[in-house]
């Protein structure tokens, strides 16, 4: 037992982390199943949508799962009433800020993380009361941080500040890339690439296929004045990257980028005109595999790599 797996009662401190247009209930059943955390994305979702796949959820495990808020929702106040009325023990905010909702999830017996991207947003967080933060680096997959923090340098920033337990994210696919993070100060890991390229993840096959040829380099953060975001370089990008050319103005970044561009990349599997979000641990992923395998491997991987730590030799 740690700290996450005591928190969230599951066996494996592995959260596979909320993804629009990625994660509904059958990858976040299967990663429950599988012993870690799964979060349905409640991003992508109309309210009544999300109250579905809650529903279909506590249907296909019996096991803790939670739902992902990125806050900007509009919907928001639809969204935390539907969480609180449906039952669900444990959300992960994002995207905004900590105060406004914390105290009321917790008011209602909810386990509330929220995701930052700096040690000023983990103390805030702390602050504001949540049980346990994600500290998501600049290599993860979606929307990122201004600052461009790494991983490995967020996760010690965060443990010097802050008391509650850490979450790392961004760049995590392995069992080694696990330990490392464990080793850094964080007390479990937040996975969302690998699971992108699940079985269970509800993605288009096109952008599934898309994220085992993306190889290293092949992903960029852009779009940094509306919300940064870490792409695949498609023709999207591309064209994104031909308007800075021009110094654009922020509306004019707005209209290119336009309605509904994830949602035709990754559910749609448009891969041209489609936004393509993954991390770039994508050139670490090889194969598209079931959510248990993908968690056994990693706990195998975690186990060995453990045990060779003590064997280093200068
Ligand atoms: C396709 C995709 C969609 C994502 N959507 C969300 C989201 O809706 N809300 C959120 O908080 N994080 C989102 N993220 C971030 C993940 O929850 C997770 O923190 C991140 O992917 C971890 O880094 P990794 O991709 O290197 O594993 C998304 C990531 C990806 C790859």
């Amino acid at each position: 037992m740690n700290k996450i797996t005591q928190l969230f009662k599951i066996k494996y401190p592995i959260i596979q982390g909320g993804m629009i247009w990625n994660s509904g209930y059958k990858l976040a059943s299967a990663v429950s199943n599988a012993g870690g955390l799964g979060l349905i994305g409640a991003g992508s979702m109309y309210p009544e949508v999300l109250r579905e796949h809650i529903q279909k959820c506590k249907k296909a495990t019996d096991k803790p799962f939670g739902v992902n808020i990125p806050m900007l929702y509009p919907n928001i106040e639809e969204i935390m009433n539907i969480v609180v009325e449906e039952g669900v023990k444990i959300v992960f905010t994002s995207a905004g800020n900590p105060k406004t909702w914390t105290s009321f999830l917790k008011s209602k017996g909810i386990t509330v993380v929220h995701v930052v991207s700096s040690s000023v947003f983990a103390l805030k967080a702390q602050e504001a009361g949540v049980d346990a933060v994600v500290a998501e680096g600049f290599e993860a997959g979606g929307h990122n941080g201004r600052e461009e923090t790494t991983t490995f340098t967020l996760i010690p920033m965060v443990k010097e500040k802050i008391q509650i337990p850490i979450l790392a994210a961004g760049g995590i696919a392995t069992g080694r890339g696990m330990l490392a993070a464990m080793i850094l100060g964080a007390d479990g890991v937040q996975v969302g690439s690998r699971f992108a390229a699940s079985l269970e993840s509800s993605a288009h096959n096109n952008f599934k296929d898309t994220i085992l040829s993306t190889n290293e380099g092949g992903t960029q953060l852009t779009l940094k004045e509306l919300a940064p975001v870490r792409l695949i370089k498609n023709k999207f990008y591309n064209d994104v990257q031909a308007l800075y050319e021009t110094c654009p103005s922020k509306e004019e970044l707005i209209t290119l980028l336009g309605r509904a561009r994830a949602k035709k990349g990754m559910f749609e599997g448009d891969l041209e005109e489609g936004e393509l979000e993954i991390g770039q641990i994508a050139g670490l992923i090889h194969e598209i595999l079931p959510v248990e395998q993908i968690i056994q491997q990693m706990m195998t991987e975690f186990e060995a790599a453990c045990e060779e730590k003590t064997k280093f030799e200068f």
